[in-house]
């Protein structure tokens, strides 16, 4: 396969990590970025897959330029985190503003196509959650910038990874036997692994086809949100004892208002209370999308439970 240099963003979390290695796999030459040389554990994977590591803390504003030397695709996984939350590193600062510098970079360094990642219900959600208005004016301004340069540019649109809703619902019947759910939990979700993103996203690196195309995409299998935790405690042997709790929408709505009242002055509740209003969102919608993938919760889950197992038999 001949694919030019894959500059990527955000190399080191769940779905970059991934995208790193299914390029590298097929021996596309990757620039990846990292934060800082003190996630010594990233680096080395980035590196013993041969990729190139630069590093640009986003938050500082740092440059780059020496990643996208030689660019053919320049991709962003990039994401704020819950662990760094000031007002340098919140969703403003890293979903909207360091994504619009990262994508105007690359059209100065002439990318051929350029690839954001952003959520499946981003444009719809946009008007209740400054979490997804934050990446949505990122692809806004982006795709303002590849129009005028007539690069393409791709938006990756997943539902939710298995690493995120999915795991934290195994994790929490796994350790307590509960599964927490907001309304009645009869919304349907496809999730999908994060590897059959990443495959999806070599894909459309090699033909970009379009000035502009969004790609929603979601796993192969389709379940109520009651239905992923219920999924949990089969897997577990643990369905007889497993106890649902429901999260009312309003005590959710409450608990976001709050969080936006002390938002004016701490960046903290302000991501809390834009994090509750996207859960209120994504708790009352569907969000099924086209399957980009081959990979079953329900295998993810054995994997998981036989980790558990195992750790409980080492005790
Ligand atoms: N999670 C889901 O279920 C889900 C669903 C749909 C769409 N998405 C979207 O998919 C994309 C990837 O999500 P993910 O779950 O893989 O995210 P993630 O694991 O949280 O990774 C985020 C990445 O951004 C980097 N980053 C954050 N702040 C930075 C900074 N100041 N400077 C440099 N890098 C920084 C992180 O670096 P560090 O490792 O150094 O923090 C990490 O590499 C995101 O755009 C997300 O919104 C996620």
């Amino acid at each position: 396969m001949t694919t030019a240099r894959i500059c990527l963003a955000g190399a080191s979390g769940y779905l970059g990590a991934r995208v790193a290695a299914a390029f590298r796999a097929r021996a596309v030459p990757v620039s990846a970025i990292l934060r800082s040389p003190g996630d010594g554990a990233a680096v080395s994977q980035l590196r013993s897959l041969g990729a190139d590591v630069f590093f640009a803390d986003a938050a500082r504003h740092e440059d780059y330029g020496p990643a996208l030397k030689d660019v053919g695709t320049a991709i962003s996984c990039m994401a704020s985190r819950n662990v760094h939350v000031d007002r340098a590193s919140d969703f403003w600062a890293i979903d909207r503003d360091a994504n619009i510098r990262f994508g105007l970079a690359a059209v100065a360094a002439h990318a051929r196509c350029i690839i954001l990642v952003a959520t499946y219900e981003g444009v719809a959600s946009r008007y209740c959650s400054a979490l997804s208005e934050a990446k949505e004016q990122a692809v806004d301004v982006i795709a303002a910038a590849c129009g005028i340069a007539g690069i393409p540019f791709v938006v990756i649109r997943p539902t939710a990874y298995f690493s995120d809703l999915t795991n934290r619902a195994f994790d929490s019947v796994a350790a307590h036997h509960r599964y927490t759910e907001i309304g009645d939990g009869t919304r349907r979700i496809n999730p999908v692994d994060g590897d059959d993103v990443a495959t999806f996203i070599v894909a459309r690196a090699i033909a970009p086809g379009a000035a502009r195309a969004d790609y929603p995409v979601g796993g192969p299998d389709v379940f109520t949100f009651r239905q992923i935790g219920e999924l949990a405690a089969e897997v577990l042997g643990t369905r007889a004892a497993l106890q649902v709790r429901a999260i009312p929408p309003g005590v959710l709505r409450v608990a976001a208002g709050l969080a936006a009242a002390g938002g004016t002055c701490s960046a903290r509740l302000r991501r809390t209370a834009a994090i509750l209003r996207w859960m209120i969102y994504a708790g009352t919608h569907d969000a099924v999308a086209p399957s980009c993938g081959e990979r079953h919760l329900r295998t993810n889950y054995e994997a998981r439970a036989r980790s558990v197992a195992a750790s409980w038999a080492a005790f």
